[in-house]
């Protein structure tokens, strides 16, 4: 079998260790041909490729980004008319036969377990693995990207405690997550955040800044906030700067933010995030040797299992009242709003 694997929409440390995991797994186990498509969905409407071999592979597994280039275009456009999607329907299929794919991986986010699963409808043989920082994709416990990120982020919360307590000040920080809370919730209890805000929970400026006056009180001088990206606020301003602004009119209280911005999406996976990104990417090519279509790879529980693209497509997995995070984190008096 001859079979392109695409990475599509935000990078994350992992995706190249997923691509040695199909690749390594597909040439060595399945005596199967490898085709790198390149530019996301881009490199499927307008042919690019690069072939992949087992000595592409060497230093992969450790890499940061994506070997095959991403973007963020989607081949199924709400907007097109129907004659211009059937036109861009004809296009990739045309393109895939040119290619002469028996097959196609796609590895990416939201956005891309949607355009896999129209892939499917209009007859490709497709297999998707689920790749965000976000963790909010329907259908897999987890995601890989997401712990390194979240160590990222918590290394950054841990130096941001020295800095807030020698000048008694309130560190806010801004980390990313898109419309989900999974960054700021697992980076904020692993950092010891005192106020963690998501975009899943309302919560009240006014209640933020007792709080903090209410610490201080206790001897607590200083707080470290951890807001993500993604909360519900009226401001045109980034969420890390508007609740720094709040708090500091709110308490009077020197308050700094640092947005932590891409650095969350870059550098070297962690090992947990290697070892979930070669697993997926050995079950994908697994799939396909046994023809089972129109699928994504998924962690349930620690088992890799997979699950019907038109169930995932266009379903966000947030963050909900009954985590335990946030149950046991009230419990120690974390605020996580209402
Ligand atoms: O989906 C990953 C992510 O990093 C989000 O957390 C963030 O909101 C978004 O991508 C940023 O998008 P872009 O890379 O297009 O700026």
């Amino acid at each position: 079998m001859r079979i392109g694997i695409l990475t599509s929409g935000g990078d994350c440390p992992g995706i190249n260790a997923t691509i040695r995991g199909v690749c390594k797994s597909a040439i060595n186990h399945y005596g199967m041909e490898v085709i790198g498509i390149l530019g996301g969905f881009q490199g499927l409407l307008e042919i690019e490729t690069v072939q992949l071999t087992e000595k592409s592979m060497s230093g992969l597994l450790n890499s940061g980004g994506t070997i095959l280039g991403t973007s963020r275009v989607k081949p199924f456009k709400k907007k097109s008319s129907l004659e211009e999607q059937e036109e861009r329907n004809r296009t990739i299929l045309n393109n895939i036969n040119e290619m002469q794919l028996d097959a196609v991986v796609c590895i990416g986010g939201n956005g891309t377990q949607k355009s896999a699963a129209k892939l499917a409808e209009i007859g490709i043989n497709v297999v998707s693995v689920p790749k965000t920082i976000d963790n909010d994709v329907w259908g897999t416990d987890q995601t890989f990207g997401f712990d390194t990120a979240v160590s990222i982020a918590t290394e950054a919360i841990d130096r941001l405690h020295s800095t807030a307590s020698s000048h008694k000040r309130v560190m806010v920080i801004e980390v990313m997550g898109h419309k989900a809370g999974w960054i700021a919730l697992h980076s904020g209890m692993a950092g010891g955040g005192d106020i963690v805000l998501l975009p899943e929970m309302n919560f009240d400026i006014k209640e933020i800044g007792d709080i903090i006056i209410d610490r201080v009180k206790k001897g607590k001088t200083h707080t470290i906030v951890v807001v993500a990206e993604g909360i519900q606020h009226e401001s045109t301003k980034r969420a890390g700067e508007y609740i720094a602004q709040q708090i500091e009119y709110e308490t009077g209280i020197e308050t700094r933010e640092t947005v932590l911005g891409y650095v969350q999406r870059g550098g070297s996976p962690t090992p947990y995030d290697r070892i979930l990104a070669t697993r997926m990417g050995a079950h994908a090519a697994e799939l396909i040797a046994n023809k089972d279509f129109g699928k994504m790879v998924c962690l349930r529980g620690n088992d890799i299992t997979s699950i019907p693209l038109d169930e995932v497509a266009g379903k966000l997995k947030l963050v909900t009242e009954d985590n335990d995070l946030i149950i046991q984190g009230r419990k120690m008096g974390v605020y996580f709003g209402k």
